[in-house]
């Protein structure tokens, strides 16, 4: 029988990846996403879509229904953004992961699959493995990781499996330029766009572990599909780039300015758990990831130029 699955945040950019990468595998996907970033046009019309907010237990109880599983991934998700917006990132990340939790546990769905982030990690000595200590820079990385726990403890006292995905730097086709504390590469996305030059914050020489979008949805489909649970992942490529490395892939038209307040220095995922305990390792290497967001840049800017 057709499994039926909820994604939170699933017009958003990782989301709508995962919904595709479910469809293709034939799961029935629904959606929850109160579309504060997401788009609804990302999301394909064979999905049941729910426009709600996970702080709502109602609308988290509604689109779960007939689910058997649940990929949790709707959240206040810009890092550095969270220092100016403790209560958002409370309420969406902490409060909202409490509600889907809730409503999962109510339906007894078989799996959770959780989105965490390396934020965890902080300015940690790299490469980063899954049971060092936490050293959160702003509160995002703090209420992503009390969701963290609020899996493993409904995992372990409620009976509701559930693995932590903890993501590196995810990238790939749709990655917003959105709002001032967008991650290196939107921002440099975005400003290839307006046609402004490059900003780089201190000297560039730190280092980002990329890891492409569609790797990402795979590994949280093998994390759903495998018997084993509360268990938590790095999802990372293994590899450090350092942001002067991406900026002279971009564009040569480059500034330097002032570091930013809540950065981590380097990032790069020990990724040896997962590779023994769910056979998954990045296939999408950085160049020809690379490759395809700066095609789908140019396509996107010859198509504005002919308008
Ligand atoms: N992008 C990365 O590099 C990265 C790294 C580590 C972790 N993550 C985590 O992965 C997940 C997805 O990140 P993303 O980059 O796709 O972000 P995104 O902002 O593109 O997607 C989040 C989605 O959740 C929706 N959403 C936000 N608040 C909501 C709420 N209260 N109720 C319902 N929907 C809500 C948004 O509309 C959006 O569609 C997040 O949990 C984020 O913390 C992302």
């Amino acid at each position: 029988m057709t499994q039926r699955v909820l994604v939170t945040g699933g017009a958003g950019f990782i989301g709508s990846h995962q919904v595709e990468a479910l469809l293709a595998r034939g799961y029935e996907v629904c959606v929850l996403d109160s579309l504060t970033m997401g788009k609804r046009a990302w999301v394909s019309p064979d999905v049941e879509f729910f426009e709600g907010d996970i702080r709502d237990l109602e609308a988290c109880r509604k689109a779960i229904q007939r689910c058997t599983g649940l990929f949790h991934l709707a959240a206040m998700s810009r890092s550095a953004a969270s220092l100016d917006n403790v209560d958002i990132c409370t309420s969406n990340n902490i409060i909202g992961t409490q509600n889907i939790l809730t409503a999962a546990r109510e339906v007894g769905v078989r799996k959770v699959v959780y989105a965490g982030s390396s934020t965890y990690y902080g300015n940690q000595k790299p490469p980063h493995a899954e049971n060092m200590q936490p050293d959160f820079l702003n509160f995002y990385g703090l209420s992503k990781y009390v969701g963290e726990e609020y899996c493993r403890l409904f995992d372990k006292t409620y009976n509701l499996p559930a693995n932590v995905m903890r993501y590196f730097n995810v990238y790939g086709p749709r990655l917003s330029g959105e709002g001032a504390y967008a991650l290196v590469m939107s921002i440099f996305l975005r400003q290839i766009r307006e046609g402004k030059p490059l900003t780089i914050h201190g000297d560039g020489l730190q280092s980002r572990d990329f890891v492409h979008v569609r790797d990402v949805a795979r590994a949280n489909i093998l994390a759903f599909e495998s018997q084993l649970h509360g268990r938590t992942y790095n999802v990372g490529s293994g590899v450090a780039v350092s942001v002067k490395e991406l900026a002279n892939k971009m564009s040569l038209n480059q500034i330097h300015e002032d570091r930013r307040a809540g950065d981590a220095e380097i990032t790069l995922a020990d990724i040896s758990r997962i590779k023994e305990e769910l056979g998954w390792s990045p296939e999408i290497s950085f160049d020809e990831g690379m490759k395809e967001l700066l095609k789908e840049l140019e396509s996107e800017q010859a198509k504005a130029g002919a308008v």
